[in-house]
Parts: structure tokens; sequence; C-alpha cells
């Protein structure tokens, strides 16, 4: 895959007009969502006329088939060519989704993302996977293809919910875990309830910059990029039955409560620190709350996370951690771990 453009700026307008004119194309379209159509607008009035802007519900229960269609349809009723350029402005469903109508449409035009949540900025929209949810499943159909560009203004944080800014900084998080001990401690330390941004600012960068360094190494998921699954097996399958059961989590919440049980399972089975688990997971309780369910739901979890895309012959398998930044991939668990790691994470979340 080509290498992936990413530039901070305070000014995505101007970085945008610019991106545009160093990108040769015939016709501009914009993606945006219902509630991000507003933040949108002004950074693309002077470029692009109204009827090339295409809007899809917002939620990441409309990253489905149906606004997949929209998008082909509206890039083929507005006759775009393989010349054409697609800008994706919003959170992780738009760049996920928009990104794969582009890498499909025509056998794949151009696009430039434009992340507006904090967990775009520093996950979805950086790394080349796109994709959509099938069958109550995350992401189930997708490609790899790199966006021309990533465009990343903190300055539309300012603006976002405060479940939103949590739910991207467990993606934070993870990054941290993977990486530096130094970086996991100045996440715990940092009021997320209260963030200064300039910090925060410090903080994306540091964190995309840990995306960027594991997929430009593997771009396409052989082996280390494996390692921003840490916390994602469990997540999903604790997604996938928050949109089963009726009331949705957000992916970031999840994929924290994903990490409890992970980082357990890796003190369990490759020697992670106990302290760091513990800490870790006390950090989750008081940021994110906690998922209840009751050992009932113990094989429906199970079966979700047989669907998880790492896995082979049927064998779970996990990322896991022998420390901070320490990574051991392709750790096969059975199905009395998973349980006992199912136990652990009600007990110490109170679930
Ligand atoms: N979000 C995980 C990855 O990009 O590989």
């Amino acid at each position: 895959m080509e290498i992936q453009r990413i530039l901070f700026t305070t000014n995505a307008a101007e970085a945008l007009s610019e991106a545009l004119r160093l990108t040769d194309h015939d016709r501009l379209f914009v993606l945006t969502d219902a509630v991000t159509a507003q933040l949108c607008w002004p950074l693309v009035s002077e470029t692009c006329r109204e009827e090339q802007l295409v809007t899809i519900p917002a939620g990441d229960d409309h990253k489905t088939t149906d606004s997949l269609i929209h998008v082909w349809q509206s890039l083929s009723s507005g006759g775009a060519s393989r010349r054409s350029l697609m800008v994706n402005i919003g959170g992780g469903m738009v760049t996920d989704l928009g990104g794969f109508a582009a890498s499909t449409f025509k056998r794949g035009i151009r696009f430039i993302n434009i992340p507006t949540t904090l967990l775009s900025m520093v996950d979805a929209s950086v790394g080349g996977k796109t994709g959509i949810n099938l069958g109550g499943l995350k992401n189930e159909v997708g490609t790899f293809r790199n966006a021309e560009e990533v465009i990343i203004d903190t300055h539309f944080l300012r603006t976002l919910d405060a479940d939103n800014l949590r739910s991207g900084y467990a993606e934070m998080l993870k990054h941290a875990l993977i990486s530096r001990r130094e970086d996991w401690a100045e996440l715990l330390r940092f009021d997320i309830f209260r963030p200064d941004f300039g910090v925060l600012q410090t903080l994306v960068e540091k964190s995309v910059e840990v995306k960027r360094r594991v997929v430009t190494e593997d771009p396409e998921e052989h082996g280390l990029r494996k390692s921003l699954n840490l916390g994602h097996t469990v997540g999903h399958a604790f997604e996938s039955l928050s949109l089963r059961t009726g009331h949705p989590v957000l992916h970031g919440y999840a994929v924290a409560w994903g990490l409890v049980c992970e980082l357990y399972l890796s003190c369990k089975r490759t020697a992670f620190p106990h302290d760091v688990m513990l800490q870790t997971a006390a950090f989750i309780k008081e940021t994110y709350g906690t998922y209840s369910f009751d050992c009932k739901r113990y094989e429906e979890l199970y079966e979700l996370m047989t669907h998880d895309k790492k896995n082979a012959n049927g064998i779970i398998n996990f990322s896991l951690l022998s420390d901070i930044g320490q990574v051991c991939l392709n750790q096969a668990a059975t199905k009395e771990e998973i349980f006992d790691m199912l136990d652990f994470y009600r007990e110490m979340m109170g679930a």
C-alpha cells in the first residue's frame, strides 16, 4: 500500500484546499453524516457545490449496505469517474464507510479523510481499514485502502460530546499500552473529564504516531498490526451484544471494557504485571463505568468472539501483552479461560 500522508493543522479548511490543489481530480464529492453536516459546509463551501455533498444518517447502526448503496448511487448519478475524489468528513463511521465506498466504486477512487471525532483521529481514519457492519457483526465486509491524506484538526474536539471524547480516549489508552509506560502513565493522569485541549493535542499526536508506526510496518495485518486489536476481541463481542439487546454502547467504551478482560488474560497467560492491570481496570471503571451482563450471556459472548478476524481453525486468538510495549500475538485461549476472564471482569467491575 502507498504511504499515507497525515497532516496536523489548526485550519482544516486551508489544509483541505491545499490538498485539493495537489490532488488532481475531475469531480469532487463530500461525504458526511446528518450530525456532522453543519461542521462540514464551512470547510468545503469554496471548493464544492451543494449537490456534491452526500449525507448519510449518523450512528454506527447506519454503517450498513443501505448507506453504502446510497453513496455508490450518489457517486454514479453525480458522474463520478476514476479520476474523481471523495472527501470523508466525520467520525469513524463516515471514514470507514466512505473509504469502503470509494475503494470499491469503479474498482477504486481516491479519498481524503477529515476526522472530526477523537476515535477517528487516533484510529479509524489512519491506516487504510475501511468497511461496514453486516448481520450484527462489526466491520464484517471491508478493504485495505489508504486515504490520500488524513487531515487532523483537533479544534473539532472542542465541540465533541463527553461520551465520544472518552470513547476515542480508550483507543489512545490501547496505543499507550502497546508502546510505552510513560505514555500509559500520562494518560492515566490526564483529566479527560475537564480536558486541557492544548495537552490533548500533544497526546493525540503521540497516539497517531503509534498507529502510523504499526500500520507502516504491517499495513495488511499479517503480524504486528494485530497488536492494535488489544481489547478488541472481547470489545467487539460486547459491542455486538449491546447492539443485539437494543442498548448500543460506543465503540471505545466496549474497547475499554475489553481491555480489562484482555489485560487479565495477559496476566494469566503471558505474565503481564498484575498491578498495571489493576490500575488500568480501576481507571476504566472510573472513566467508563461498567457493561453489565450475567453468566447466562457467556455462551453468546463466546460465540461472538468466534467471528473475530484474527481467528483461525475455530480457535479464538488474542493479542496480549507480557508488559507495556511487549506484544504477544496469536495467543489462543480455551473456552474455560475465556469464561474465567468474564468472571474476573464482572467481579472487578461490579457488573
Ligand atoms: N483499529 C485497528 C486497526 O486499524 O488495525
